[in-house]
Parts: structure tokens; sequence; C-alpha cells
């Protein structure tokens, strides 16, 4: 019986993940994140992939698409307790922040996390129904400094860091609470009136929840959004300020960006400031990394009342979009041992070994077979060097390595076992 992995829960390969030494793309996504987070303040926290069901509904919101419909639900084995696979990580990373009194030690807490996130959506090229991100939250500063620096950050280590381009830096401001009451109450009157002109979906999302029909992609739509009330008419003094002296802030940065008056996010939990990355080249789900201020939360969580913003970005998505590092090389062993023979064998074995505790990467192929398929595995592991051990070889305690890359090898020079590693070691560091 052949059993697949989940529709939308994919295998991450090792080809996927990359082919190249020292580190693959997502190891090279991971790394530059941990440099850059560190620069500025962030310390890793990691939390549950299971958490209690109305978590996600009070943070995200019981009327998003979300929390209606996407999220994995089961109940504990005593039936007592409604459990979900976390869709995103701002809940659960909040969640940890209330239960651990984490403001009374720390006034300002920078956190990043990074893991496997379950949305039952529909799986496309991009969208995955278990996917990865890697996200950040700062809890504890409300001054628009702080959603100009986490911008910064993220533009430094998008563009500068991992070269993901072309990128675009979508911003808008949501407004404080009242605000967005206001202009919901604006933005149904106005759809009420051109309902016939919108698609099921809007129809349905004037009902439930307006401001996601500002989200829709339906060409017929169009016309009608792009007419609707904006959010930004709707702020209240203080929200056009703080929205004001962000821009401001990141325009002295020179941080490209567009502001965008219709961006609304789909989890509930933001005011203020909102933002998307988007990038090209992705198709239909360009958008790799989003967020917001969200200043209510921890408050509603049972914490402190304490502002908040945060990201997350989505890891597939900037896999695919990272551009090879011309410096890297072919995964592959330094060296591969060739034997013929049970004695040569034992020898290459122990060879192998001392290579590898000097810190040079070494295989063989144990099976055995004649000299010219074991050459052909070491060809096609993508070796760097071939060293065949046979008879002569043992007698002499001498042996010649053989350039596998390079074109015309230099001639070959024998070199005794004993100044093996050290020879190895000289001709990587002389020409890479
Ligand atoms: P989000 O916009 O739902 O925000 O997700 C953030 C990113 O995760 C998306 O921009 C996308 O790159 C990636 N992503 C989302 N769903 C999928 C999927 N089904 N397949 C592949 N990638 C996906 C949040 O999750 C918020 N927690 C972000 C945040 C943190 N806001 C404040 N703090």
């Amino acid at each position: 019986m052949k059993i697949s992995a989940v529709k939308g829960m994919n295998d991450i390969l090792p080809e996927q993940i990359g082919t190249q030494r020292p580190i693959s793309a997502w190891q090279r996504l991971e790394n530059a994140c941990r440099v850059r987070f560190d620069l500025y303040g962030y310390r890793e926290v990691r939390t549950p992939v299971v958490e209690e069901t109305r978590l996600f509904a009070r943070s995200i919101g019981e009327s998003t698409d979300i929390v209606g419909k996407e999220m994995y639900t089961f109940s504990d084995r005593k039936g007592k307790k409604l459990l979900s696979l976390r869709p995103e990580g701002t809940a659960g990373v909040v969640r940890a922040f209330v239960q651990h009194s984490v403001h009374t030690r720390d006034p300002i807490t920078k956190w990043w996390y990074g893991g496997p996130m379950y949305r039952y959506e529909r799986v496309q090229a991009g969208r995955y129904r278990q996917f990865h991100q890697i996200g950040a939250e700062a809890i504890g500063v409300a001054e628009p400094a702080m959603d100009a620096e986490l911008l910064v950050m993220l533009d430094r280590l998008l563009r500068d860091d991992l070269r993901i381009s072309p990128l675009k830096l979508l911003v808008n401001s949501l407004g404080d609470r009242a605000d967005r009451t206001a202009y919901v109450d604006l933005l149904k009157s106005y759809l009420k009136k051109h309902l016939d002109s919108l698609c099921e979906d809007c129809r349905r999302r004037y009902e439930q929840n307006p401001l996601r029909a500002l989200d829709c992609k339906v060409p017929d739509c169009q016309p009608v959004l792009d007419e609707a009330p904006q959010i930004g008419e709707s702020l209240s003094e203080p929200a056009r300020r703080h929205f004001e002296k962000v821009l401001a802030l990141l325009g002295e940065m020179d941080i490209e960006l567009e502001v965008r008056p219709r961006l609304v996010r789909g989890l509930d939990y933001y005011n203020r400031t909102c933002f998307e990355f988007v990038a090209g080249g992705l198709g239909a789900h360009d958008t790799v990394c989003a967020g917001g201020r969200y200043d209510d939360l921890v408050g509603s969580l049972g914490g402190p009342r304490l502002p908040a913003i945060g990201f997350a970005m989505g890891v597939e998505r900037l896999v695919m979009l990272l551009p090879e590092d011309p410096n890297l090389e072919p995964e592959g062993p330094r060296v591969f041992f060739v034997y013929v023979g049970e004695e040569s064998l034992e020898t290459c074995f122990r060879l192998m070994e001392e290579m590898r505790e000097s810190g040079v990467s070494a295989e063989m192929d144990f099976r055995g077979g004649s000299v010219k398929s074991q050459m052909r595995r070491a060809d096609k592991k993508g070796a760097r060097f071939a060293i065949v051990i046979g008879e002569t070889e043992i007698a002499t305690r001498r042996v010649s390595l053989k350039e596998l890359w390079r074109e015309k090898a230099r001639d070959e020079e024998t070199i005794s076992f004993d100044l093996l590693v050290d020879s190895v070691k000289k001709r990587l560091l002389m020409n890479g």
C-alpha cells in the first residue's frame, strides 16, 4: 500500500531545499533572517503548532476566511477542548507573551519565529495547506518610529540581503477601531447601492466582512471598488499623524513605497499601519511578506494594554525567488574514494574518516564495483576529487588526486597517505 502526503502539504526534498554549497536556498534565507533580526534586537521564540481554537477565533476574527473556513480543527482525546493547527504565528506568540508575563521583565519585546502553518485553502502555485512562515512581533511601542524601523529592516532583508527583485512595498493605514467602524458603515452604504454590479463573493463579504471586498480581484468589480470611499478619509487626527510620520521616516531612509488606499488585510486584529511586500514573477500569489500594527490584540487576549506591530514572510514563495548566488558551488563531497578489493576498503574507510575529521567532506560507495563505475558515481555526486586505492597504492602508501571538475587536470602528483589530508586542504584553498 502506497500512502502519499496530504494534498497541499509538501515534502521539501534536498534538491528543493537547494543543491548548493555551503548552504541551500532555505538555509540561506533562514540565515539572512537570523543575522538581520539580530541587528535589530529580535530574539527567537518557538511556540506550539497546536493551540486552542478559541485563541485564533478571538484574535484573527470569527468572520475571517481563515477562522471560518480554513482551520484544521479537532477535539483532543477527551473531547473537552477544541484545538487547531496554527494558521499563522501572531496569535500563539501573543498568547505566550501574555502567559509568561513577559512585559514585567522587558517593557519592549522583540521576538521572531519560524515554522509550518496550516490553512485549508485552494491549492495553487505559491499557495499550500502546509506552508512556512518566518515572522516577527515587536510589542510595547506605539510610536511611528517602530513601524518605520520594522519596514526598514524588512526592506534591507528582502532587497539587499536576499536580492528579491522586482519588489514593491505597499502601505496603508486602517486607522483605529472607531475609524474603522465609521469607515465600514460608510463602505457598506456605498456597496449596498452597487450590489448588482458586484460578484457573489463581494455580496457575501458585504454582509460578513465588507473591508475584504476591497481586496477583490474580479475585473467586473473593479469600477465599483475604484470609486468606493477610501479609509484614509475616515482616519482620526492621531491616526493620520501617525501614518504621516511613518511615511516621513521611511522617506528619510529612501525606502521606496506606494500608498495603497485599498490595501486591507485578511485578519481582524490590525489597526493603523498595514503593509505588504509584493514580488514579481510569482503569478497570483505574489505577496511574500505582510503585516501591520495590532494595538488592541495583547489586551484582548488578557494581557496588558500594549501596542504591537509585526509581519510574516512566506518562506516557500521567497525561496522560489532567491537568485542563485554565483559564489556558491554545487553540492557534493569534496573527495570520493574508489576502492579495489577488501583490503583497500579498510584503508579508504580510515582515510575517509580522517578527511571528515579535518573538515573535508568525503564519501565512498561501499557496494564497490569496477573502478569505472565507482568513478561514474563520483562524477554524478559532483565530487571535486577522486582518489583510487588499490594494491599498488597500499604497497607504496601513495595515492594520486584526480581532479574531477576542471577540464584539464594538472599533472597528477602522487601524495603519501600521511600528507593526503593536508594536500587536499591546500588544493581546496588555492583554487576553490
Ligand atoms: P498573512 O498575510 O496571512 O499574515 O500571511 C503572511 C504571509 O504568509 C503571506 O504574505 C504569504 O507570503 C504567506 N502565506 C499565507 N498563506 C499562505 C499559503 N496558503 N501558502 C503559502 N504561503 C502563504 C499573517 O499570517 C500575520 N500573522 C502576519 C503578521 C504578523 N501580522 C502581524 N504580525
